[in-house]
């Protein structure tokens, strides 16, 4: 237990030190609106709340699952609790699992709810768990919603990583069937396919979030855990960096019998949360965007930030003339470079994509 303690730290830690590094192009770049002058809307109309089935949500993003457990995580978990009650940003906790033998890692969930007792909460666990686990996760924090990590190439390059991924079919699917409340199957920054998103409806998925590549990146941060025995041991899979799909890819390639949809993964500011919300997400997920000011300065930053993003989401709707998020879907869309070369070998009709608005 120490040692899955110490791991929620370092992936803390190496999620930061990955902010710090200057940043290169990513898919979000890739896609463009084209710009209509006459187009735009009041703000004062604009409605950015979004609804997910029965859901309601405040804010048409949110705080994406991170951490908890341990001392310095339990008090990432507090301040981003507060911030998420003070501006009704619905919120997720990392994995769970660390804490549902251990009372005292389990505080370190607990306190989300002690701190947000009305907000919209997500609870947290992997593939591969006991559904009954599941269960004990979701009451933990008296979940609105439970996700469920998929995560086999974080597993892979992760020291103490499984290498038997076979049963997370089954895995999923009782998951699914014995959560009390809705389930969100996610990645952790590889995104979801057009075929594993199909393969969750029939497994009974209501929800995905792509959680897609570009972003946080838990190759990396896997890679940087090993030590030097490991590391010749044949620990080490630095050679997978680039694997997986964009927030922005899977969208575009989702099928339209699949799951809900949500979005992360990469999520730099509001445009790119306008972005995947006319690319087909229903609500946008911020993991490594939030930890920064979270990190620095607590709810007292994070609460300014979400507050600017909530502002600079609804001028870019304003611009664009969406009165909601889903009248993004009506926007025209222009693909390009390596995100339009994804598309064009995945066989998607991105002219029609560039004329969404009508001829
Ligand atoms: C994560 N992420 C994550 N996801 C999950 O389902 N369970 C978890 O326990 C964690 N732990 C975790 C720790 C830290 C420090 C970070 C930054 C992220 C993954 C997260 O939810 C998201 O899928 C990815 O980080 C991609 O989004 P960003 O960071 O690019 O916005």
């Amino acid at each position: 237990d120490a040692e899955r303690a110490a791991r929620k730290d370092d992936h803390v830690r190496l999620a930061r030190e990955q902010r710090d590094e200057p940043r290169g192009r990513t898919d979000f770049d890739d896609l463009e609106f084209v710009h209509h002058a006459l187009a735009g809307v009041d703000a004062e109309r604009v409605e950015l709340s979004v609804r997910l089935g029965e859901w309601h949500w405040p804010t048409p993003f949110y705080a994406n699952g991170m951490t908890g457990g341990t001392e310095w995580t339990t008090r990432i978990n507090r301040e981003l609790a507060i911030a998420a009650r003070e501006t009704g940003m619905p919120m997720a906790c990392g994995s769970v699992s660390v804490a549902l033998d251990d009372a005292e890692a389990a505080g370190g969930f607990a306190v989300i709810r002690e701190e947000n007792p009305d907000g919209f909460v997500m609870a947290n666990i992997g593939v591969g768990r006991d559904a009954d686990d599941a269960v004990r996760a979701v009451e933990l924090l008296r979940a609105d919603a439970l996700q469920l990590h998929l995560n086999a190439v974080q597993e892979t390059a992760m020291p103490e990583g499984s290498r038997d991924f076979s049963g997370w079919e089954r895995s999923v699917e009782r998951i699914i069937a014995a959560s009390p409340v809705p389930v969100i199957v996610k990645e952790v920054g590889f995104g979801l396919s057009r075929r594993t998103l199909r393969r969750l409806a029939e497994l009974g998925a209501q929800f995905a979030d792509v959680s897609g590549a570009g972003g946080t990146d838990f190759l990396r941060i896997e890679n940087a855990r090993h030590d030097s025995a490991s590391r010749s041991a044949g620990g080490d899979f630095a050679m997978l960096s680039g694997f997986g799909q964009s927030a922005l890819a899977c969208l575009l390639d989702a099928p339209a019998d699949g799951p809900r949809l949500l979005a992360s993964g990469g999520v730099r500011n509001p445009f790119d949360v306008v972005k995947a919300l006319a690319a087909g997400a229903g609500a946008v997920g911020v993991a490594g965007s939030f930890l920064q000011p979270l990190l620095a300065g607590g709810a007292e930053a994070l609460v300014p930030l979400i507050e600017r993003w909530i502002a600079q989401t609804t001028a870019i709707l304003a611009l664009l003339g969406a009165e909601t998020p889903a009248a993004l879907g009506s926007t025209d869309l222009l693909v390009r470079g390596r995100l339009a070369e994804y598309c064009r070998l995945r066989g998607i009709d991105l002219v029609a994509l560039a004329s969404r608005s009508g001829p």
